[in-house]
């Protein structure tokens, strides 16, 4: 494994030194493919991005883009599905070509079609170059729960409790968050070229330090990273503190 680890001081400095990578991979290859995360870390990023474009430093103009997740039973007008958190965060800000950007259709009659279709799109795009990712409080990637199996392919989950717990403050109250949503793979995921996992926050230190350094693990989904040739961490001084503390050698 290579395993790059960028410590930001706050969040702000995580998520330029976040954004960093992701233009730099948009700007060597324009035409790239990005696999792009929802959840409140990554907003920061986004914001340091659609600066870096409307300054002209930037251009997504040939770039394509797949989500990693949708709720099941929300679509595009909904200000709660991540359709609707992408157009919002992200895309009606830079120049990014609409029919570029692929989030799984939350809406789909047949959900199990719809995971097809998907992986069949990302297939066909060659693959995702740089996926950008979250973690769940539980090691959750996308919306791949722990469990006791890895889940290849994108495939209809039932959330954990603790995720609609954790995703209950984005809605009016805990009964309207969706039981299930549709989520990239694994076996996808860790086919990217390259892993950008983000981290933010005193709550996520814990979680951090299983992911990277505990027994790889279906229990914590987060732990198949261990294994991927090229894994990019970017996390605040707070989401690293017990990695910073237990690895000193790496620091
Ligand atoms: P968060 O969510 O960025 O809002 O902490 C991360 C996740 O659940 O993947």
């Amino acid at each position: 494994m290579t395993m790059k680890i960028m410590i930001g001081k706050d969040y702000a400095d995580m998520s330029r030194k976040a954004a960093h990578v992701v233009s730099a991979t948009v700007t060597l290859h324009p035409d790239c493919v990005l696999g792009l995360a929802t959840g409140s870390t990554p907003i920061g990023m986004y914001q340091q991005l659609i600066k870096w474009y409307e300054a002209g430093d930037l251009s997504f103009e040939t770039v394509q883009s797949v989500n990693l997740d949708e709720y099941v039973g929300l679509g595009a007008e909904s200000d709660q599905s991540y359709r609707y958190f992408m157009n919002e965060n992200l895309f009606n800000h830079i120049n990014i070509n609409p029919t570029h950007t692929s989030v799984p259709n939350g809406l789909a009659a047949d959900i199990s079609a719809e995971c097809e279709r998907y992986d069949r799109h990302i297939d066909e795009l060659g693959g995702v170059d740089l996926q950008v990712l979250g973690i769940g409080n539980n090691g959750h990637i996308g919306f791949n729960e722990p469990s006791e199996v890895f889940e290849k392919r994108t495939n209809h989950v039932h959330l954990a409790q603790k995720t609609i717990e954790a995703n209950a403050r984005f809605f009016t109250s805990i009964d309207e968050v969706p039981k299930s949503a549709v989520t990239m793979g694994i076996k996808s995921i860790m086919q990217a070229k390259a892993i950008l996992l983000l981290a933010s926050g005193e709550g996520k230190k814990e979680i951090m330090e299983a992911a990277l350094f505990g027994p790889i693990t279906p229990k914590v989904p987060a732990s198949i990273l261990q294994l991927h040739p090229n894994l990019i961490v970017a996390g605040d001084e707070a989401a690293l503190s017990l990695v910073t503390k237990n690895h000193p050698e790496l620091f």
